[in-house]
């Protein structure tokens, strides 16, 4: 097993992992310098495409924005999501799986599911591509985004899942909006780290996708805490910005060539 990922792995029980996700070079250096695993989300398409699910995403756009977050990555586990319709049979999935590694050189790629996507997970990790699973809410074939656990079926099914992915080979494993008492059962009972997104902190690790974080993105879910209001920031510089081209103080000698 690559070092980098086994280093990750080895944080479980010690140290809480710090991930976000990223979808461009600037972004991702700053974040680098805090973050365990940077990850290149299919959220993206919602983010920034404004598409209605993350189903829409292609993976031209996901190897673009990866070769971009990579220029700004130095030293975290780089993750790049596999999206919707590019893993529906192992073989697919190893196609798409060795080009996004190829094209992004990323450290290994996150697909949403468990006993249904095994096989194909089993593929990847044989032909040594790291795999972050995805268990609890799946934006990629949910058609609601209640969270997951209050069921007794919902919960039994997470668990067995959560073991499945482990066994598969999976490194570590997303749980997206899981109910508090379900994440600390399913965090006792594997050996790799689960990252949590609303998923309590009963986790060994959290996510959060970074444009949520700073109050860029404009939905709200009750799982984000918002710590910083970019948007406010944003403006003001601009409205500075405006007001000097208006007034003629921009630009000044200083930003001229004389
Ligand atoms: O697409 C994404 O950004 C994700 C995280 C929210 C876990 O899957």
């Amino acid at each position: 097993m690559n070092k980098k990922i086994s280093d990750f792995i080895n944080k479980k029980n010690k140290t809480k992992l710090v991930t976000l996700t990223a979808y461009s070079k600037n972004i991702a250096s700053v974040l680098d310098n805090y973050c365990d695993l940077i990850l290149v989300g299919d959220s993206l398409g919602s983010v920034l495409y404004n598409y209605k699910s993350t189903r829409e995403v292609t993976l031209n756009t996901m190897i673009e924005h990866s070769k971009s977050v990579r220029m700004g990555i130095k030293k975290s586990l780089m993750i790049v999501d596999m999206p919707h319709n590019t893993y529906r049979n192992p073989k697919e999935a190893l196609k798409n799986a060795k080009l996004i590694m190829k094209k992004t050189k990323c450290d290994g790629v996150k697909l949403e599911g468990g006993k249904k996507i095994i096989n194909t997970i089993k593929t990847l990790v044989k032909n040594n591509i790291p795999v972050m699973g995805h268990l609890g809410v799946l934006p990629q074939s949910d058609k609601t985004f209640k969270f997951k656990g209050k069921k007794q079926s919902e919960k039994e099914n997470i668990m067995k899942d959560a073991k499945l992915l482990e066994e598969a080979g999976s490194f570590c494993m997303v749980l997206e909006c899981v109910q508090t008492s379900l994440a600390k059962q399913v965090t006792k009972s594997v050996s790799i780290p689960t990252i949590g997104i609303g998923a309590s902190n009963n986790c060994d690790g959290q996510i959060l996708v970074f444009d949520d974080l700073i109050g860029l993105n404009p939905i709200k879910f009750r799982f984000v805490k918002k710590y910083l209001n970019i948007k406010t920031e944003i403006s003001k510089a601009v409205s500075k910005y405006a007001s000097e081209v208006r007034t003629r103080k921009f630009p000044s000698k200083k930003y001229s060539f004389n």
